[in-house]
């Protein structure tokens, strides 16, 4: 999997060197010798585990490489920390460890997050994962009463609770990115209100509207994402420790007053089912999936609408490429990228889905894999959303190709086939009668409002010298006052209203 820079900057954090083995190995040895001649010092065995006890020999560094999730989970070492403070706190609150220690232990937590936040924590494959990277530094510092912060307590529920405080903050962020977009989009909407251009049914020119309704149907669509991913957001509040590993624990632990540290909604409610689901993550990368097939859809219209044969807007420089060989080109490859990066969301919403197809309860470490798929999908979106609404925001609308298109490609013929109906044609007989209108038009190379009245009438007498104004394009629009429908007033009411929802978004 290709990693996000992100991740490659936190792969470094990661010790791989042989120099730093060696650094470990002339440590291990002189911890040795501390250790028999002086003091036993309490500290974590070098390549001893922390789950050892039962074990014979030190895992295989094959198996370290594979089996170690710390090159992808690192990032989750805040969320684990709060997590760890929380849960400490209350072990000290409830009397299952002296209050004293629980203090101690938060203090060096806190430590340990100000050290990793100035590069100054090196993390190890054969410590396997975050959570075990950070309570062995822990214990490595504190030494017995480290020792401690692991109890009633499983990686299982572990690993559930920082993936949800996670992946809880990045809905947040998202939903800042698309607000930022949906403003965007009001924006333009509001500069276009009187920009004609005609509307598309198959690709083919169908009816005129103008480019603020056309781009306030996106306004719509990433409304709803935004409502899909607080409604995402609802059903991950839930808070999993307590679970153990999958049947609880006998501690008298208060799990509600950590989900209130935490501000989570409430405590989960089944210890098997909260240490397997990741439903949360399927659900986010649904959510996400579908976030980038309607930045896909935008993206392929702003793509042709860029072509010389639309020419309905220009792409800032800042925000095109040109070509290493021909220099009249110059091509919108960021909307063309983010089409082709819908794909690699949808991949990690498949890899999901996948991974836990007929898993058993409760937890399995297929699960493990979870993170690099719905990290990438985070991450693309993040890439996404901020690049595109700069790239909408600066780009050229074209005013006249788009007029000149609505004019063209009898987009006013259903208006025409109206106004019969209007005259007391049946509406049956007016379509008739308007589609031989557009055919002798086509065979006379001319527009609708090109022909004469004397060329109506030999059509339908019905006609009189008001169809001209009936059929111009301003009229066809805003004859559409329906809810929902292009006219100007309507789509201006829709933009305030979306205005006011955005508003109250942002508070
Ligand atoms: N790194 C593991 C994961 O991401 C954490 C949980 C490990 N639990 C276990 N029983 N091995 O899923």
């Amino acid at each position: 999997m290709v990693r996000s820079l992100e991740m490659r900057g936190w792969m470094q954090l990661i010790s791989a060197k042989p120099f730093a083995k060696v650094v470990a190995a002339v440590k291990s040895i002189f911890g040795f010798f501390i250790k028999v001649f002086i003091y036993r010092i309490p500290e974590v065995q070098p390549g001893m585990k922390l789950w050892g006890g039962r074990f014979s020999k030190n895992t295989d560094s094959a198996v370290d490489d594979f089996n170690s999730s710390i090159g992808f989970d690192c990032r989750l070492y805040r969320q684990d920390i709060e997590g760890s403070i929380a849960h400490v706190r209350m072990l000290g609150k409830c009397g299952i460890i002296p209050v004293d220690e629980a203090e101690l232990i938060e203090r060096t937590l806190k430590e340990i997050l100000a050290d990793i936040e100035n590069g100054k924590v090196q993390f190890e494959v054969d410590a396997e994962d975050i959570h075990m990277n950070i309570e062995k530094i822990l214990i490595e510092r504190i030494g017995e009463p480290g020792k401690k912060l692991h109890t009633g307590r499983s990686r299982n529920d572990q690993v559930a609770l920082d993936i949800r405080l996670y992946l809880r903050d990045e809905i947040e962020n998202i939903r800042k990115m698309l607000i930022d977009l949906e403003r965007m989009l009001l924006r333009l909407s509001e500069d276009n209100l009187d920009t004609i251009m005609p509307g598309y049914t198959h690709l083919q020119r169908a009816q005129p509207i103008t480019a603020a309704h056309h781009f306030m149907a996106y306004f719509h669509m990433f409304l709803r994402d935004l409502d899909r991913l607080a409604d995402c957001k609802k059903r991950m509040n839930k808070m999993p420790l307590g679970s153990g590993a999958l049947a609880g624990t006998t501690y008298p632990l208060d799990r509600k007053s950590v989900a209130d540290e935490l501000g989570f909604d409430d405590i989960t409610a089944n210890s098997l089912d909260a240490v397997s689901d990741r439903d949360f993550v399927i659900e986010l990368a649904s959510c996400l999936s579908i976030i980038m097939m309607h930045l896909s859809r935008f993206s392929e219209e702003l793509i042709l609408w860029s072509s010389h044969e639309f020419g309905f807007v220009e792409m800032d420089d800042a925000y095109s490429t040109g070509s290493s060989i021909m220099p009249q080109k110059k091509n919108p490859d960021v909307a063309e990228l983010v089409r082709g990066k819908t794909g690699r969301v949808y991949g990690s919403l498949v890899t999901l889905l996948t991974v836990m197809k007929a898993l058993p309860l409760a937890y399995n470490k297929d699960m493990q894999e979870d993170k690099e798929a719905i990290f990438d999908a985070v991450d693309t979106v993040k890439m996404c959303l901020p690049v595109f609404a700069k790239m909408i925001g600066t780009m050229k609308i074209n005013r006249d190709k788009m007029y000149e298109a609505a004019s063209g490609g009898f987009t006013n013929a259903t208006d025409l086939a109206d106004y019969l109906v209007k005259k007391g044609v049946p509406f049956r007989s007016a379509h008739e009668i308007t589609g031989k209108m557009v055919a002798y038009c086509i065979n006379n190379k001319k527009s609708l409002e090109q022909m004469t009245i004397e060329e109506f009438m030999a059509f339908s007498d019905r006609v009189g010298p008001d169809v001209y104004e009936e059929i111009s394009l301003q009229k066809c629009v805003d004859g559409r006052r329906l809810p929902g429908g292009p006219a100007r007033e309507t789509v201006r009411k829709t933009i305030e209203e979306g205005y006011k929802i955005i508003d109250s978004m942002s508070r």
